[in-house]
């Protein structure tokens, strides 16, 4: 087992994203790609092929025993507890294709496609409360309401409540590093969705909670609890991940300017610069595995039972599949080399045909309106460990 000195990593320490954590993954690409962290007791995997060939190996590394560092069923949260059905991320074959099979035709990019001119209005109307040459905060007014307003039109949420959802969606996230008031918001958030769900059983209507709570995965309608986990898993996967994919995304073209500049004068780009961007910011900084038999990575012997943790944003950098350029952000990058920002497998990101709509509809309205905008003060990042979040994004927009 390699042992690495002077490296400070500390994987399970929220704090420790704050940094430019970069530096730390390269290294460990190089001298240590399975690395044993003893604090948790986790191998962390920064390589892009072992994530790649872990996360289509569910029957050698199952999700079904934890799927974040902080997981429920590691340190005894609420979601560990006996009884509480897991997440469709928290599910293995053969649970897991049945629920999944429900809610992907719901996810098709021609399903999707009829959403386009809804996010369009949805970002012209953000754009609308942007005031040129002023300090303005990018996430509160262009990268928030763009996915929650979305999923919640997904789901059918009512319009009057969609506007609680963000605040129940940074409760998630809060609730992840273990802040026991979030905890109790999410509690009010499960029973919202359990009623909305049980709503649509007696009046169904055409959106994901009606096929949800008609659904019959398991040859049975969903209990209430299993109904609450769908629904919020649905929210926490669509909100928080593409927020901060456009919030990263903007930083990237604030940062590399001939870059924007080419999208600006050719949005015919775009599509191929969303790919980039999801590369270059991995919103999800990491899930996780647990090995259901003794077994090989890169001659690293990894025992049954042995928590294995998939790092995105190193496996995206990865320059033994990237080459010379890994560590450029280049939106004419060839799609070659798929990146894992939306995972790979049977847990492969449902929802990526949404955030990539959403991503290209976003940056194409924003860049035909407001193309110049400059960073004007302090980023403020999320502390998780879960996700690359940007808390505050101060810019001036040029008229
Ligand atoms: C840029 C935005 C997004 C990123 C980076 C992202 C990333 C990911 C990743 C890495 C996974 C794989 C989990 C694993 O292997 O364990 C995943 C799964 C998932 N994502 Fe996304 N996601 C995004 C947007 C969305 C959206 C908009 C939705 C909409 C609802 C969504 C719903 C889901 C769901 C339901 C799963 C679980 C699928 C399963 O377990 O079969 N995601 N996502």
């Amino acid at each position: 087992m390699t042992e690495l000195t002077g490296l400070d990593f500390r994987p399970d320490d929220a704090a420790w994203y704050l940094g430019d954590a970069h530096a730390a993954y390269r290294r460990l690409r190089r001298e240590a790609p399975v690395y044993w962290y003893e604090p948790e007791r986790f191998w962390f995997l920064s390589r892009h092929a072992d994530v790649f060939a872990v996360s289509k190996d569910p029957e050698a590394f199952c999700s079904g025993k934890g799927f974040r560092i902080h997981d429920d069923l590691r340190t005894g949260g609420p979601a560990g507890i006996e009884g509480i059905p897991p997440s469709i991320l928290g599910m293995d074959p053969p649970d897991h294709t049945r629920y999944r099979g429900l809610v992907s035709r719901y996810f098709t990019p021609r399903a999707m496609h009829r959403l386009e001119e809804r996010m369009r209005e949805i970002t012209r109307e953000s754009l609308d409360h942007v005031e040129t040459g002023k300090v303005v905060d990018f996430v509160e007014l262009v990268a928030v309401p763009l996915p929650v307003l979305v999923i919640a039109e997904l789901l059918g949420v009512p319009l009057e409540d969609q506007r609680q959802f963000k605040s129940w969606s940074d409760d998630l996230i809060a609730a992840n590093e273990g802040d026991l008031e979030a905890m109790g918001r999410v509690g009010e958030l499960f029973v919202y969705m359990i009623g909305q769900a049980l709503d649509r059983r007696s009046a169904p209507r055409d959106d994901l909670l009606t096929v949800v709570a008609l659904g019959e995965p398991n040859g049975r309608l969903l209990t209430d609890p299993e109904l609450g986990i769908f629904a919020v898993a649905l929210l926490g996967a669509g909100n928080e991940t593409t927020r901060n994919a456009i919030s990263g995304g903007a930083i990237a073209l604030m940062e590399h300017v001939d870059q924007r500049e080419a999208l600006t004068a050719d949005p015919s780009l775009i599509p191929q610069a969303v790919e980039e961007i999801v590369r270059w910011v991995s919103p999800i900084k990491s899930f996780a595995r647990t090995a259901t038999r003794d077994t090989e990575i890169r001659g690293q012997r990894i025992a049954a039972g042995d928590f294995v943790v998939l790092s995105y944003p190193s496996a995206n950098r990865d320059e033994e599949v990237y080459g010379p350029t890994a560590e450029q952000f280049d939106v004419r990058r060839s799609g070659a080399t798929p990146h894992l920002g939306f995972g790979v497998g049977q847990h492969f990101c449902l929802g990526a045909h949404l955030a990539r709509l959403e991503l290209k509809v976003l940056f194409e309205e924003l860049l035909a309106r407001l193309p110049r905008f400059e960073l004007a003060g302090e980023i403020e990042r999320v502390r998780s460990t879960l996700i690359n979040g940007v808390e505050r994004l101060p810019v001036v927009f040029s008229a």
